[in-house]
Formats: structure tokens, sequence, C-alpha cells
């Protein structure tokens, strides 16, 4: 949706994978604390956004007006939003395109409700919707659901991130939306191939959502769920496939673990700044696949500066040595390799470059290609020139 929001995929933390719905206004605002504190809002992690359950019960006032629940959230949300904008960061908030949100709270949902909630929402700062799609009354069109709420966002007075949370992709969504849901929810896992509910890891979203690659562009993204990164349920290398992937993909990054508490390698792999800047990159291009054998592939991102990000990921359960060929990302001649996980420049390499790769671990390489720059030594002056 060109609303001139979410121009770079948006970053920021969502409290479902690691609350579900037990959230409160002690434990958000710790949040808060902590994205700035542990560095998450500097590398760029600046929205902050309740998922379900922030909701009285009922829901609505008698007026018909939404309100927090009154113990969890005693303050209010606009007192939350002035706290979490004082830190320089910005509040989401979650609703429902239904008559209940999937927590099954009486008078959740917005259906009916659009335009009254779009503009509480504004009244109180919200600068992000994430908008779901449960308990859906027969006869609900779900296009004209999520472009009534669209209508409502555009009229509301204030910039809001929408997010469509309505787990497939369609193709209206990128008019509609600034991101969308290409996969059902996201468990904590590698693969959750035949999960009863079709819920889907590590691997099976990034399948999922590489399906959509030409649809996303500045202000559209395909959004495969939140981070599991930090949950405990993947190795290491999985989740930094997780962050590799969705960086290459161009997905929102929102952080689904306790930031209040990380570990270091947790901390790595969130706040790799040389990472996330591939999935920042300004020209907004979904990267794809380009070549796969044998569980092993090869990944292309063009960067708006004409070098191309490159993942190499090992599907195997054992480590495997994978190439990029120059052929398979338009590259002609020799290229300068640097190793983004490493932080290390690798050198000139001509026609193609390959790397050692872990157990279902991805390496991510930035390959410029072209004259290479011979630095020019410090402190050589320049000669003055000869008087003629
Ligand atoms: C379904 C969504 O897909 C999840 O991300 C989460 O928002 C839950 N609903 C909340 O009930």
């Amino acid at each position: 949706w060109d609303n001139g929001l979410a121009k770079t995929p948006p970053m920021g933390w969502n409290s479902w994978n690691i609350f579900h719905e037990n959230i409160n206004e002690t434990q958000i605002k710790q949040i808060a604390d902590a994205m700035v504190s542990s560095g998450m809002k500097d590398a760029g992690y600046i929205y902050l956004n309740l998922d379900d359950n922030w909701m009285a019960n009922p829901a609505r006032d008698s007026n018909g007006f939404l309100i927090s629940d009154p113990k969890r959230f005693p303050s209010g949300i606009k007192a939350l939003a002035d706290y979490v904008h004082a830190k320089g960061l910005k509040l989401g908030i979650y609703g429902d395109r239904g008559t209940m949100t999937c927590a099954n709270v009486p008078q959740s949902g917005s259906k009916g409700y659009e335009d009254r909630d779009a503009k509480t929402f504004a009244s109180w700062g919200i600068d992000y919707l994430k908008y779901d799609n449960c308990n859906i009354p027969n006869g609900s069109d779900m296009k004209t659901d999520y472009q009534k709420m669209q209508t409502a966002l555009a009229n509301c007075g204030r910039p809001i991130v929408f997010s469509i949370c309505a787990w497939e992709y369609q193709n209206w969504m990128p008019a509609t939306g600034n991101v969308w849901r290409t996969t059902r929810d996201i468990v904590d896992k590698w693969d959750a191939t035949g999960h009863p509910y079709g819920f889907v890891g590590i691997i099976n979203s990034i399948d999922q959502n590489s399906k959509y690659t030409n649809s996303a562009g500045p202000g559209a993204w395909n959004d495969p769920d939140m981070l599991e990164i930090g949950n405990g349920g993947c190795t290491t290398e999985e989740y930094r496939t997780q962050m590799s992937m969705w960086c290459m993909m161009a997905s929102p990054l929102l952080a689904g673990n306790d930031i209040r508490n990380m570990t270091q390698a947790t901390k790595d792999i969130l706040m790799n700044r040389e990472v996330i800047a591939v999935n920042q990159d300004p020209a907004g291009k979904q990267g794809y696949r380009v070549k796969s054998s044998n569980g092993n592939e090869v990944w292309v991102k063009p960067l708006a500066d004409g070098t191309k990000a490159v993942a190499l990921l090992n599907r195997n359960s054992s480590t495997s040595t994978i190439a990029v060929n120059w052929s398979d990302i338009g590259i002609t001649g020799s290229a300068v390799v640097r190793d983004l996980w490493a932080k290390a420049d690798k050198g000139t390499f001509n026609g193609s470059y390959s790397a050692s790769v872990p157990s279902h671990g991805t390496v991510v390489l930035k390959i410029s290609s072209g004259p290479v720059a011979t630095p020019t030594p410090a402190q050589t002056p320049t000669p003055a020139p000869t008087p003629v």
C-alpha cells in the first residue's frame, strides 16, 4: 500500500511468540526499556507491537469504544504510547476483522466499527495495526473487510502501518496493506511439516514466502511471521538462518523473544548490522533462489548500490560446501566477497566463491563486481605541479 509508510521492511518486537495472551503494562514497559538498553532500538527495531488480548472483557465500553483491560493495562493505551514514544519507539496494536479476536473476547472484533476503532487508535498515538482474521461472520468477504480498515486508517488522521494477518497471500494484498502474512503461524522449530493447524517452522516459512517474490517492494512486504530467534526451540545455526533469510526476503523483522534477557548469541544474531542492512536496503527487492541441488541453495538479493547479497543455505543434516557461480547472479569477471556473519573480507574471486555451511545454517555474502579501487597509500604527498 503506497501510503508513504514502511518504505523498508518494518522492524520491531511483537508480544505473541513469547507471551501469547499474557501481556500487561509493567512487562511491556520493561520491554520498551530493554529495546533501548539492549541496543535493539539503535539497530533499527523501532515498533513495539502488542498482539492479542490487550483488551478488556468485554472489549467495549457502553458507548462502543474499545478499551484496554483495566487490571493488566490500568494506565490505558494512550499512556503506554506516551511512554514508548518518549523512548523514541513506536507503538503497534492488534485488532481483528471479525466479531472477536482469536482470543474470543466479546466485542473485540472491529467488524462494523472500522472507522471508530481506527480513530480510537489514532487518538491513542498508535503507529502500527496488525489486523487478524478470526471469528468471521457468514457472508463476510475478506478483501472487503481489509479494504474497509485500510480506508479507515487512511482517514484516521495519523500514519499507521497496516499489517494484514490473513495467513495466506491474495493478489489484492499488496495494494491494501503494508505487510501481509504469507503463512499460518510460525512455531519455534526448524520444520513443522504435518502440524495439525498447518503452522510452520523456519524452513517451511521460507519456502512459502518465496512464492510471492515479485509482490514485494517499498511500502508492501511479504510477511512470513515473527522471529523465533532466542526462544530455545532451534539451534543457533537455525536461528541464524531465520535472520539471514528474513533479511534476504525483505521480510518484516519483528523479534519475538524476551528481549529483557538475551544471550550473547541471540544478540549477535538479531543485531548484526550488516545483515540488517541487506533487509533494509532501499531498493526493496525481495531476494530469490537461483540454485537448488541436494538441499544446498543459493539465493540472491540485488541491492541499491549495484552489489548483490547472496545466501548459501544448507538444508541438510550435515555440513555442505556450497558454491555461488557469478553466472548465476549476473556477475562477470572478478568480484570482491565479504562474509557478513564472519564480518570478514574474503578477497577477490574469479567466476565463483564457495564456503562450508553447517547443517541448517546460512552464509550471507555481499558481492561487489566491477573494478576494485586500489587503495591509495596514506600520507603520500601529491607532487607539486611542475611549472611550465
Ligand atoms: C493468529 C495470528 O496469526 C498470530 O500471529 C497471533 O496474532 C494470534 N492470532 C493471536 O491470537
